[in-house]
This record gives structure tokens, C-alpha cells and sequence, in this order.
């Protein structure tokens, strides 16, 4: 029908309309979705990203007060439960939960808690053990804040489930949701460059959180402009961002500020793993250990983060490998054996 009428000159309108819209959208629809090709590291499910709840839609009744104050802590955690804190003293360190859980846990591929609250109960491989959503946080308390645990029935820590369960309200129980997850990086055949590290250090990065990585405190010094990377007020040892994969994934989506966002890093893979192999290398930068936790990490050492610094393996690579790299070996290795490949 078409043809004909194509062929007698006589040109249908219609569906030439209908194409030209429908063309339209997909340039639209293209240009507003994320570059999404595993090449610079960005899973393709993630052209829609999960939306967390606006704070307006916090219900005006005993839970929502609960959630606003859960969020307060979230944001505010220092000036509470800090050092000098007004509800208690239960952080070692003045760093706010939203240094590293930025806007409050809302922010895609940074630490966010879009689908926390789905996801516990949950087994965890350091700890051995299954915990829930309070130990879990109780667990950042410790470490990165080098803090002591807060009892799980108080007002603070129930405060901070029902922030995170507001947050995972639309969630299916023990589902994921795109963005929940760091950047995936692309891991080059070598081993992290410490000296090119400290270059895209000195370069890039401490305009804010100094040249010894020692932070900005706020005037009245409660708490933290620009949160420290390392040194006697950082996070731990053995904390996950000591980690140099799990740090690196999180500058290359958030760092430095303002500049780099999930969908426009402005650092490449290989300098993401440098820079976090400069901030986490001990034999420069010490950091705080191990405190108010007898137990050994990881005693099963099959469950071991394949970036965890510290042995015994359930592999043959050194420490300094696992830490540094080169990571596919390790990796092709735990796939050739069936073990765990955590990171
Ligand atoms: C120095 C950085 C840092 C600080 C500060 C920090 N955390 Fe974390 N937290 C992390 C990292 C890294 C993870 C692991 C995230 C991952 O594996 O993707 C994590 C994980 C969590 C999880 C589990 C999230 C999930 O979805 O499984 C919870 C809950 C949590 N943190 C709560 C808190 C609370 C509450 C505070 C403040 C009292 C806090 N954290 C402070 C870095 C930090
Ligand atoms: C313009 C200021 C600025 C620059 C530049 C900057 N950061 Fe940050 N950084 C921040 C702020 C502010 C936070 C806390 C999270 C937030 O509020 O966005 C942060 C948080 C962090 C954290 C997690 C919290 C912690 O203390 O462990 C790391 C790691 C980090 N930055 C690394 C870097 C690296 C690496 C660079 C350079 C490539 C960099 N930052 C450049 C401002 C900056």
C-alpha cells in the first residue's frame, strides 16, 4: 500500500510522522541516558537509576520523627555521638557518617543506602557471622570511627534503621537496585603506581584534604569539612575503604568533588587504583588499628576480599599483591579453584 503509493507520487504523511517522532525520542531518550558501556566501567543496567524518596515525603508521625532524626545523625553524626558528641561518646574520630555515605546515603555509586534496609539480616565474611542492620552500623561505628559499639535498642540506633528502611521502602525484600553498587573498574595488568598516586594526589586532591591527608576541621573544630584520608583521625585498618579496590571505585564515581560524578568520572580506572594505593599504603600513611574487636578477621579465609591486605589466603599471592595488584591473576585463580571472588 505504501509502495504504491510511493510509486504514484502520492507521499502518506502519516507514518513518515510517526517515524520522525519516534526518532526524535530515541535521540532524546539516548542523549538523556548514561554512557553505558562496560568500557568505562558503567554496567548497562544502569540507564535508570533508582530514585530515593524526597525528605518532603516523610510522613509527619512517630516513624517520620524517627527518620528525621535518623537522617540528622546521618549527616550531623559527630556533633551527636562524636567525641565531644551530645547524646554520647561513642566515635573515636569526628568524621559524619555521610563522609563516605555522601548526602546522606542518597547519592548513586556512593555508599549509599538505596537497598541497605532489604538487605539485612545478612552473612558477612569479616565478621563470619550473619548481622543485622544495627550491628552493621554498630560495625562502621567501630571501624571506620575507630568507635565503641551503641546498644541496639537505643533511641540513635533505631533512629538510623528507620532512615534506611524509609529509604528502602519501595525495594523488594533482599533485592539490589541500580546504583547501589560501587563503579566497576577495569583492572590493569599491573601493579598500583604509588608514585603516580602521589602525583594525581598532589594535583588534584589536596586543595581540600590537605597535603598530609589530615582534613580541614570546621572553625569551632566538631567536625569535618573536608573528612581526612589518613592519619591517627581516619578510618581504620581492615575497614573497608582501607581497601584499595573498594576505596578506588568510590573516588572514581565522587572524587575530587564537585568534578567527578558516577556518569563523568574525571579520573581513569588506573589512576583511581594509583591515587587509593597512595592514600592506603601504610609504609607511608598510618592509620588507626584494630580496636574493641578481639575476634580475627575472615576466619574463613575463603571468604576473604580479594583487595584485603592482610593473609593468610586461601590462595598463593603475597600481601603486597592483594593489596596492590596486579588483581586478574588472583581472580583467574579463585575462578580456576571455584572459591569466592569478593571485592
Ligand atoms: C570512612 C568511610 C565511612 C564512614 C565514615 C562510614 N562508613 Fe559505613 N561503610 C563504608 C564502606 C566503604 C562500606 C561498604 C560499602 C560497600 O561494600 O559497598 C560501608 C557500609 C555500611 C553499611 C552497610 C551498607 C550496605 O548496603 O550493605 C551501613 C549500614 C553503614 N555503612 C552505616 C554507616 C553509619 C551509620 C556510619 C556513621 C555512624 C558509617 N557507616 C560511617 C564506609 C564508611
Ligand atoms: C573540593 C574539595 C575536594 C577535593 C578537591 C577532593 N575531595 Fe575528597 N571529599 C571532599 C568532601 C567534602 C568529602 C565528604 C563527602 C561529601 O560531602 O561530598 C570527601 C570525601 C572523600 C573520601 C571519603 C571520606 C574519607 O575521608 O575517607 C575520600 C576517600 C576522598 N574524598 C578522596 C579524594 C581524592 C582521592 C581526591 C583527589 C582525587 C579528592 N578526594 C578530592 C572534598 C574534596
Amino acid at each position: 500500500m505504501k509502495v504504491r503509493n510511493f510509486i504514484a507520487g502520492k507521499v502518506e504523511h502519516k507514518p513518515v510522522i510517526i517515524l520522525i517522532i519516534i526518532a526524535a525520542f530515541c535521540i532524546i531518550a539516548c542523549n538523556n541516558s548514561a554512557p553505558a558501556t562496560k568500557e568505562n566501567g558503567i554496567p548497562a543496567k544502569d540507564t535508570s537509576l533508582f530514585v530515593p524518596p524526597d525528605t518532603s515525603t516523610i510522613p509527619h508521625d512517630q516513624f517520620g520523627e524517627m527518620v528525621r532524626y535518623g537522617r540528622e545523625l546521618i549527616v550531623n553524626t559527630a556533633q551527636y555521638i562524636g567525641p565531644n558528641g551530645t547524646v554520647g561518646h561513642y566515635l573515636g574520630n569526628k568524621m559524619n557518617c555521610s563522609s563516605c555515605h555522601v548526602d546522606a546515603g542518597t547519592r548513586p555509586f556512593a555508599f549509599n543506602f538505596f537497598s541497605t534496609h532489604a538487605r539485612y539480616p545478612q552473612y558477612r565474611g569479616r565478621e563470619n557471622q550473619v548481622l543485622n542492620l544495627g550491628e552493621r552500623i554498630n560495625n562502621c561505628i567501630m571501624r571506620p570511627h575507630s568507635g565503641t559499639p551503641m546498644p541496639l535498642d537505643s533511641k540513635e540506633i533505631v533512629a538510623m534503621e528507620c532512615y534506611m528502611r524509609w529509604l528502602s521502602a519501595k525495594v523488594p525484600v533482599g533485592g539490589h537496585v541500580n546504583g547501589d553498587e560501587a563503579l566497576e573498574l577495569e583492572f590493569p595488568d599491573k601493579q598500583a603506581d604509588i608514585q603516580k598516586g602521589a602525583e594525581i594526589f598532589a594535583a588534584n586532591c589536596t586543595s581540600c584534604h590537605g597535603k598530609n591527608g589530615e582534613g580541614l576541621l570546621t572553625i569551632d573544630s566538631s567536625a569535618y569539612t573536608y573528612p581526612p584520608l589518613w592519619g591517627p583521625w581516619a578510618y581504620q585498618d581492615g575497614s573497608s575503604p582501607s581497601r584499595v579496590l573498594k576505596l578506588a571505585r568510590f573516588i572514581k564515581a565522587n572524587m575530587p568533588d564537585k568534578k567527578a560524578t558516577w556518569n563523568k568520572p574525571f579520573l581513569t580506572d588506573e589512576e583511581s587504583i594509583d591515587v587509593a594505593a597512595f592514600i592506603n599504603d601504610e609504609r607511608i600513611h598510618p592509620r588507626p588499628g584494630k580496636k574493641n574487636i578481639a575476634e580475627p578477621d575472615y576466619s574463613d579465609i575463603r571468604m576473604k576480599a580479594i583487595d584485603y591486605s592482610k593473609g593468610p589466603y586461601v590462595d598463593t599471592f603475597s600481601e603486597l599483591q592483594h593489596k596492590f595488584g596486579p588483581y586478574k591473576p588472583i581472580i583467574e585463580y579463585h575462578k580456576a579453584h571455584n572459591l569466592p571472588v569478593i571485592f
